[in-house]
């Protein structure tokens, strides 16, 4: 998979993909991870990428020309499955969504500032928004950063171990069980008993039960209840 991402603070991604699974992703070569600086793509002297809305108000507009320059210079060179505007009225992101993005080859990123973009590019230029929480971050970078994690994740071969993405929560509508590691006894606070009996299928029982559980009392949504 190749994630094209558009964006006019490139140095916000130094760290979200430089470290733990993605980075081994990167390495393995099962991920093309590129940020592009849209002032590169900018025609004036001043690099400008940003004006005052028309019609007057406060905030500033990412203008459409070098933002359709740097994307049509990408088209141009490969064809892209989706284009993906990040923005907080965009489709929910969900797991499901993730999976779906997981088997594309090639997706394009675009990150807004300010009031948000040019509406012709969303007009336009891009083939779907996405929202990752109803919530308003500064700029789209950091949901730019948290779909491509969610999706990375999920390319065979990225976790070392194929089962564990399966067993994530939200991948069967449950959250996870809960999980212990050593020591046994911690300060009298005890690991369950069934973790520590060896006996595999009664653990997987136990795991889903606590799975139901746990989804019943946090999360009722997800069971549709
Ligand atoms: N940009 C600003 N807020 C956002 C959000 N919640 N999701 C995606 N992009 C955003």
């Amino acid at each position: 998979m190749r994630i094209d991402i558009l964006t006019i603070f490139p140095a916000m991604f130094d760290g979200p993909f430089s470290h733990s699974i993605i980075k081994r992703a990167r390495e393995k070569q099962l991920v093309d991870i590129y940020i592009h600086d849209i002032r590169d793509f900018t025609v004036d002297k001043h690099r400008r990428v940003d004006d005052y809305p028309f019609g007057g108000g406060a905030g500033m507009v990412m203008m459409v020309e070098p933002i359709e320059r740097c994307i049509n210079e990408l088209k141009s060179e490969r064809p892209y499955d989706e284009i993906i505007y990040l923005s907080p009225d965009g489709d929910l992101m969900d797991q499901p969504m993730a999976n779906h993005y997981s088997t594309k080859d090639n997706i394009m990123l675009l990150c807004g500032h300010y009031k948000g973009v040019d509406e012709r590019v969303r007009e336009h230029l891009i083939t779907r928004e996405l929202s990752i929480g109803d919530y308003v971050l500064s700029g789209g970078e950091l949901a730019a950063a948290v779909f491509s994690d969610t999706v990375i994740r999920l390319i065979p071969g990225v976790l070392g171990d194929e089962t564990s993405a399966l067993s994530d929560s939200f991948q069967d509508h449950l959250v996870s069980p809960p999980v212990y590691t050593r020591p046994a006894d911690y300060k009298g606070w005890k690991v369950p008993d069934i973790l520590l009996s060896g006996h595999d299928r009664k653990i997987s029982e136990w795991r889903h039960e606590q799975s139901v559980l746990r989804t019943k009392a946090r999360r009722p949504d997800m069971l549709g209840e």
